[in-house]
């Protein structure tokens, strides 16, 4: 089956990648020529585990990957659109890619004569109502081809998360599809059976619940961290409290369940951020407010200063000191840093004339490009923390949780560790004479 993917990015390529592997024709669009490159070579523009390895065996057999995206509505029966849908300054969704793809689809639409019924799948998150109110209507100006007819358009988002993407893939706990249409159902649903067996969880809804269903979804996970990120702040108060346990014990009731509750810096990334600030101007452009999810955008916004405040608490004064950043993409398994909490923190930093230093295994390069000469880069993480005054850990990178406290005492002048992320038992920090650990929450 010829399967078209357009927008190469996160998303797009993930899906491209696990169709092609699963033995389905993929013509891969986007309009960046530099990221087209790179992906030709065989390699991923993001850092993915495995996706190299995938890319490697599918690349120039069932996926080809270019920018003709007249070819590729041409060939796909099914057309999955996965391009970026960033923020704009006032928080709503800016669909300028989304509007383009679609309407050049449409005009592509019109010279095709095959009578073959084409299917466009929109995975791109965006507002509830903009397939009905404003893709369709588009789509309908430019061509003279029917919806519904001729062709259509449907809503199956995606929850897959970076750093594993491509297992999320394989795997996916529930595939959402939006339509109100019969033949587009039945033939979305056929190709996802196929594609992953009669076991696979599918929901048929309408696009309005679709589109509802993925920004509820991820306003629902946000509000998890930043609840569970509150509790955090106040144990940070009570002496002898620790958000650890109270998370395990509260996870254990199975209508809490334990994933999605723990404390951190707070919570970053291409989605969360966006997606949270994206339904709150949804639900005011509606005339409704949601103030639950306005505490959870507020808390995430506050989540830096409340570290800024724990290491404030053992060097009253940052002016000159050097502080040493372990972690700076938005979590582990990624070199992501968008909306990284990292960001925020080494900004606020250096407006207090700290001088900083920072390791990460993957972000370094993301980095450089929005610091530059501004802070050190370290290689090793014994480089980032020698002479350093104070250590914050800010991502959770499985290397970073072998670090012995003898390697903090000997290289550091001075032992103070900031653990944001809760990746070790400070408890055993305890006894080490002039070493002071904190752990967020505790
Ligand atoms: C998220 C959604 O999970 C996914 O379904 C959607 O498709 C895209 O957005 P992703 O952004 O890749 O995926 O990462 P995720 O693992 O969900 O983490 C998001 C942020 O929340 C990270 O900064 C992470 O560190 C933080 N987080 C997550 C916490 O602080 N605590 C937690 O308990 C879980």
């Amino acid at each position: 089956m010829n399967i078209g993917v357009v927008g190469l990015g996160f998303v797009g390529l993930s899906v491209s990648c696990v169709f092609a592997n699963k033995g389905l024709n993929i013509h891969g669009v986007d309009i960046d020529e530099q990221k087209m490159s790179i992906i030709n070579q065989k390699k991923s523009p993001f850092f993915e585990p495995e996706i190299n390895e995938i890319l490697d065996k599918v690349l120039n057999k069932s996926l080809n990957v270019n920018s003709n995206l007249e070819k590729c509505v041409k060939e796909s029966e099914i057309i999955f659109v996965c391009v970026g849908t960033p923020s704009n300054s006032d928080g709503s969704s800016n669909l300028n890619y989304l509007k383009n793809t679609c309407k050049d689809i449409s005009k592509f639409l019109n010279k095709i004569q095959d009578g073959k019924f084409r299917i466009i799948v929109i995975k791109s998150t965006i507002p509830p109502q903009t397939i009905e109110t404003e893709i369709m209507p588009l789509m309908k100006q430019n061509t003279s081809k029917q919806i519904g007819v001729d062709f259509d358009i449907c809503s199956n988002p995606e929850f897959l998360k970076e750093g594993s993407a491509i297992n999320d893939m394989l795997n996916p706990h529930l595939v959402v599809i939006g339509t109100n249409n019969e033949k587009t159902k039945y033939k979305i649903n056929n190709f996802y059976t196929k594609l992953y067996s009669d076991s696979v969880n599918i929901m048929n809804t309408t696009i309005v619940n679709a589109e509802l269903i993925k920004y509820t979804n991820n306003s629902f996970l946000a509000t998890k961290i930043s609840f569970i990120n509150n509790i955090a702040n106040i144990c940070n108060k009570i002496p002898g409290a620790d958000v650890e346990i109270i998370a395990e014990a509260i996870g254990m009731d199975p209508r809490i369940g334990k994933m999605f509750l723990k404390a951190g810096p707070g919570y970053g990334g291409s989605c969360f951020p966006k997606d949270v600030v994206g339904f709150l101007n949804f639900i005011k452009l509606q005339g409704f407010s949601m103030p639950i999810l306005e505490s959870t955008h507020k808390i995430n916004q506050n989540q830096p200063l409340e570290i800024i405040k724990m290491i404030k608490s053992k060097l009253s004064d940052i002016d000159g000191k050097n502080i040493s950043i372990l972690g700076l993409s938005f979590k582990k398994n990624t070199d992501d840093i968008r909306e990284a909490v990292s960001i925020k923190i080494v900004n606020k930093l250096l407006e207090q004339n700290a001088k900083i230093k920072v390791n990460d295994p993957m972000a370094i390069p993301n980095f450089k490009q929005i610091f530059n000469e501004k802070i050190d880069y370290c290689d090793s993480i014994e480089d980032c923390l020698k002479d350093s005054d104070c250590c914050v850990i800010l991502t959770e990178w499985d290397n970073f949780k072998n670090i012995q406290p003898e390697m903090f005492v000997k290289l550091m002048k001075n032992p103070i560790i900031i653990d944001a992320r809760r990746i070790f038992d400070v408890n055993k920090f305890k006894d080490i004479a002039d070493f002071t650990a904190l752990g967020y929450g505790k």
